[in-house]
């Protein structure tokens, strides 16, 4: 297998292949979802919930991407990395930009990926003018709300359905190469996918996308603040990870 690239992946979109994606923030998990086949790994500011064991991704820091992203790209051979910018690393043109060459510089990303309002547009031109390759995030963006009780389907309404097709028309215009749809109407997310001619990858968005993306820890439902509902994952207060752990604890006994 070769390493992905975006030209792979918008092939997978015309030829109708789901893209597949997750989080990982080190090397072990980034090499298991490489070795599984994975298309994108995103080292995502999710790591302040997940790893941080914080309420929000607010507390992420720039540094903090570029270690984890660095330690991600040791366990990949394959997959597409991306790495978020996090909240308040691109309030300006020169701000982004710097921070942007360090992630993908230091952390050796292949692409940022940016919670951005339309108002920050000029800031995403300017980057992809500097060579820096983009991913978008229209719906909910998790940099801007608290905690995940204010979480809701984007996309409802005949309005709100429109301004986010504007918005990831907007970017794809501004030459973004994939956008990430959270928390949006199923319906909502299809018209979207079929306007783009890039890929639209949804997290709580329906199955109608070009792909998928999940955190990974939800997919073990092993993370800190709980998984949410669309990962349908089982009530049972039994985990597969805790399991091993007590066979472990249980084989220790062994030893007394
Ligand atoms: O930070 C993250 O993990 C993300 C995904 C939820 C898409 O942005």
């Amino acid at each position: 297998m070769t390493k992905k690239n975006i030209k792979k992946l918008l092939s997978l979109k015309k030829n109708n292949i789901g893209i597949s994606s997750v989080t990982s923030y080190d090397a072990s998990f980034a090499k298991l979802a490489d070795e599984a086949g994975i298309d994108i790994i995103l080292v995502g500011d999710s790591l302040g919930e997940v790893v941080k064991g914080m309420r929000n991704t607010h507390s992420v820091t720039v540094d903090d991407i570029c270690y984890h992203t660095k330690n991600v790209s040791r366990g990949i051979k394959n997959a597409y990395l991306i790495s978020d910018m996090p909240k308040n690393s691109f309030n300006t043109k020169r701000e982004a930009l710097q921070n942007a060459r360090k992630i993908t510089r230091k952390g050796m990303a292949d692409m940022v990926k940016i919670e951005s309002t339309p108002n920050q547009i000029d800031i995403i031109r300017h980057l992809i003018k500097n060579s820096i390759r983009v991913c978008g995030h229209i719906g909910i963006q998790p940099q801007k709300i608290i905690n995940k009780k204010s979480y809701r389907k984007l996309g409802l309404d005949a309005k709100e359905s429109q301004i986010l097709i504007s918005e990831a028309l907007m970017l794809e215009d501004a030459g973004v190469q994939l956008i990430v749809a959270e928390c949006i109407h199923s319906k909502c997310a299809r018209k979207i996918k079929n306007i783009l001619k890039i890929p639209l990858i949804g997290i709580g968005s329906g199955k109608d996308c070009d792909g998928q993306i999940r955190v990974i820890y939800d997919i073990f439902d092993i993370s800190f603040n709980g998984a949410p509902g669309f990962m349908n994952n089982s009530k049972s207060k039994n985990n597969p990870v805790k399991d091993l752990l007590m066979g472990y604890i249980e084989s220790t006994q062994k030893y007394k």
